[in-house]
């Protein structure tokens, strides 16, 4: 099961990553994954046999919900990473997709809720600063450092911080700040070349952090302090929280959730 297929509360993870692209107004997606992934795919497709069965039994509302989100057709197109060399690499192998154009990269596993979706609040900041790389930031606790890309920066202009530095997972006593990238990011088309050519880093692999940073001499990169509230779903802890948190956010069923999780609570 790819851990992006994982549900928060009725929908996968994947889906979530896509409504926001799609509410910020991309048209295009591209899914970089790897073996084993088809489950992703087939997430984006019709579901014929389902569709049948639902309107056999007249079950409109989840006939709706399994397509009418869905983009058109010819709008998705995947690509493999054909072994785990990082995110950097990751982003390299949509270079030929992507073209000549800036882009934006959401990492499914960090979930944000937001009522203006953070990709959109990023666009919007991003008018003012075009020819910049940028990502989404939130301060972390200082012995969190080394799960990140921190910035160095001490230049602030609202939402926006300006990077003198970036360094990939760097540990406690070496983060420059508690300022860390969390995985929504507006990128420069020149990035694929410093990708071309960039050694491995932290873990091994070829971290999009380090091209960033390699770019900042011709390139500014901002960090944009977003407004929402982001859970970390690639831990199983964050997860819970994500489903739990918006569990209780459901008008439909959150009394329910509510005094079960409370019941749950007096027999611990
Ligand atoms: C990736 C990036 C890291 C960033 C993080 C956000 O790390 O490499 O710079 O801070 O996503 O979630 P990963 O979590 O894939 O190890």
């Amino acid at each position: 099961m790819p851990k992006e297929m994982l549900p928060i509360v009725d929908k996968p993870l994947i889906q979530y990553a896509f409504e926001e692209a799609h509410r910020a107004g991309i048209e295009q997606f591209i899914f970089v994954t790897g073996r084993n992934k088809d489950a992703i795919e087939n997430h984006f497709d019709l579901s014929y046999e389902l569709d049948q069965t639902l309107s056999e039994k007249q079950k409109i509302s989840a006939l709706a919900s399994t397509s009418e989100w869905l983009p058109p057709t010819g709008s998705i197109v995947y690509l493999r990473q054909r072994a785990p060399l990082g995110l950097g690499h990751a982003v390299w192998c949509a270079r030929d997709v992507v073209g000549d154009e800036p882009f934006a990269v959401i990492l499914a596993d960090d979930l944000i809720d937001a009522p203006t979706p953070c990709l959109s609040q990023m666009i919007a900041a991003h008018a003012e600063i075009p020819n910049a790389n940028m990502a989404a930031v939130m301060n972390v606790a200082r012995e969190k450092t080394s799960s990140y890309g921190i910035l160095e920066t001490n230049e602030r202009q609202k939402q926006l911080v300006k990077a003198l530095g970036l360094v990939e997972k760097p540990s406690p006593e070496k983060a420059p700040s508690t300022t860390a990238v969390i995985g929504r990011y507006i990128l420069q088309p020149s990035i694929f070349d410093v990708l071309e050519n960039q050694a491995g880093g932290a873990g091994g692999e070829i971290q999009l952090t380090d091209a960033l940073s390699s770019m900042l001499p011709t390139t500014d990169f901002y960090g944009f302090e977003f407004e929402g509230k982001r859970y970390d779903c690639g831990e199983v802890p964050g997860f819970l929280e994500a489903n739990i948190a918006l569990a209780l956010a459901r008008n439909d069923f959150s009394a329910s959730v509510r005094s079960k999780l409370t019941a749950l609570l007096e027999e611990a």
